[in-house]
């Protein structure tokens, strides 16, 4: 590909000081990193066990390609153009546009968003972390499904240990994002990304080797669709954005770094290729598992953490392979993880004057301080609801809340105004040349599905959900 090696020099409209993507390949693995994340290989399977399987998949499949996918265009785009961070970009483009300045809000909604959702993921990152330790000192090796069971909840019911691996985890990515966004990470994720997904396969492979297969197979791609409920389709609808990571400023940040004559369809279209074949591969590997040893695909967040382990106790190698695959995850999970804290950082430079150092500790630490209640969710806490009196939020702990109020409202409602930006208040000749889509009749269609289709589905499957 000879665009890998054109140079961050070639393009003028950078920021001063702030090199861009070397090129759009970069683009595309560091966007991708941000997509491919635990919302792939530990949120999908459980949400996809908790929603009954295939139906869920489906309309999964559907929100990405007509909801997700056009947002990701749009969010990228508009990063592209406005060269700042989010809350800056939207200020700039509203004064370009001559819209009302309060679209910076949609700037400061998505680090908000970003800054939520890392609060809970550090802490996810820390299982992942506790589970290199584990399969590297050979935990797994022939233990059973019942001492497996165990092992998790003996982490869970240690907030000591959680908070251990959620502050190391969080130390990493403030560590990295100090660095700066793209010195080192453009080839570690070059490496890793490939990695994982070999891995995966090799699971895959083992997966096909039990006799629970056919069993995955009709659960994951026949739909039933008595099992599927409105909180399925919000569900859903709330994870296709979520494992693209869009409306959280993320992708958005990104594409400030894109230099321009890259098609940012092609771009997008390839991220959420990618992003969804990891997911169905991630439930393809584990979902096998758990129809042979009898477990509960509703089994919630643990779902991985209780089934992958006994392939590793049984599998050849399978501390090797324990070890290499809880890594990469690990991997995958703080590539996402820098894209959440990024924005911040960012937007702290550019528009308060604080150095990367101390604006990555300031706004890192403060995410850390926020997780150590998702750490208490999962014990002293498990019994407080902290929103009880809000209907959707009974029942839910810090954990659920912070789950809940950025995957299905923050991150859907977002996208939404994103998606509106783009198709409504941008004049068709402005976001033409911002595209740069050819021939006319692709523009034509990308922009009739940002002004209608896009929108429409979230507010229909909202308004669903209202009544
Ligand atoms: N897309 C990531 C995943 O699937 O794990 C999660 C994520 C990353 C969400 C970055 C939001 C974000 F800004």
């Amino acid at each position: 590909m000879s665009d890998t090696t054109q140079s961050t020099q070639t393009s003028a409209a950078g920021r001063a000081g702030n090199p861009l993507w070397s090129s759009r390949l970069a683009f595309i693995l560091a966007a991708t990193g941000s997509a491919v994340g635990l919302g792939n290989i530990w949120k999908f399977p459980y949400i996809t066990g908790e929603n009954g399987g295939g139906a869920f998949v489906l309309v999964y499949l559907l929100c990405i390609a007509l909801v997700g996918l056009p947002i990701l265009i749009a969010e990228v785009m508009l990063g592209r153009r406005g060269r700042q961070s989010p809350i800056q970009t939207m200020a700039t483009l509203a004064r370009l546009d001559g819209r009302s300045p309060h679209w910076a809000l949609l700037g400061w909604t998505g680090v908000l968003a970003g800054y939520l959702i890392l609060s809970f993921y550090a802490v996810i990152g820390g299982w992942s972390m506790a589970y290199v330790a584990k399969a590297a000192s050979g935990d797994f090796t022939g233990a059973s499904s019942d001492t497996i069971g165990a092992m998790f909840g003996g982490l869970l019911s240690d907030p000591g240990t959680l908070m251990l691996w959620h502050s190391l985890f969080m130390l990493i990515v403030i560590a990295i994002v100090v660095r700066g966004l793209k010195s080192g990470m453009e080839k570690a994720i070059n490496l890793l990304m490939p990695l994982l997904f070999l891995l995966l396969l090799v699971m895959v492979g083992y997966a096909m080797s039990t006799d629970g297969f056919g069993q995955a197979v009709t659960f994951l791609f026949l739909p039933d669709f008595s099992k599927l409920t409105t909180e399925a389709v919000l569900t859903a609808l709330g994870h296709a954005f979520f494992t693209l990571s869009l409306a959280s400023g993320a992708m958005m940040a990104y594409g400030s770094f894109l230099p321009k004559g890259y098609s940012l369809v092609s771009t997008a279209a390839t991220i959420a290729i990618v992003d969804t074949v990891v997911a169905l591969l991630a439930g393809l590997a584990i979902f096998p598992l758990v129809f042979a040893n009898g477990l509960e695909p509703a089994a919630g967040p643990g779902l991985i953490f209780q089934t992958l382990p006994l392939a590793f106790s049984n599998m050849a190698f399978g501390t090797l392979f324990g070890t290499l695959f809880f890594t990469l995850l690990l991997v995958a999970a703080i590539t996402s993880a820098i894209s959440m804290l990024e924005p911040a950082v960012e937007w702290l430079e550019e528009k308060k004057g604080i150095g990367r150092l101390k604006g990555a500790l300031l706004a890192g630490g403060s995410v850390w301080l926020l997780g150590i209640t998702t750490v208490l969710s999962f014990n002293h806490w498990s019994g407080l609801y902290p929103l009880a009196f809000i209907p959707v939020f009974e029942g839910k702990t810090f954990f659920d809340v912070f789950d809940y109020l950025t995957a299905n409202i923050m991150l859907p409602l977002g996208g939404l105004f994103m998606v509106t930006y783009a198709g409504w208040c941008m004049k068709p000749q402005a976001l033409a040349q911002a595209l740069e889509l050819h021939p006319a009749v692709l523009f034509n269609s990308l922009r009739f599905v940002m002004r209608f289709i896009a929108p429409l589905l979230v507010i229909i499957v909202f308004i669903n959900q209202l009544i």
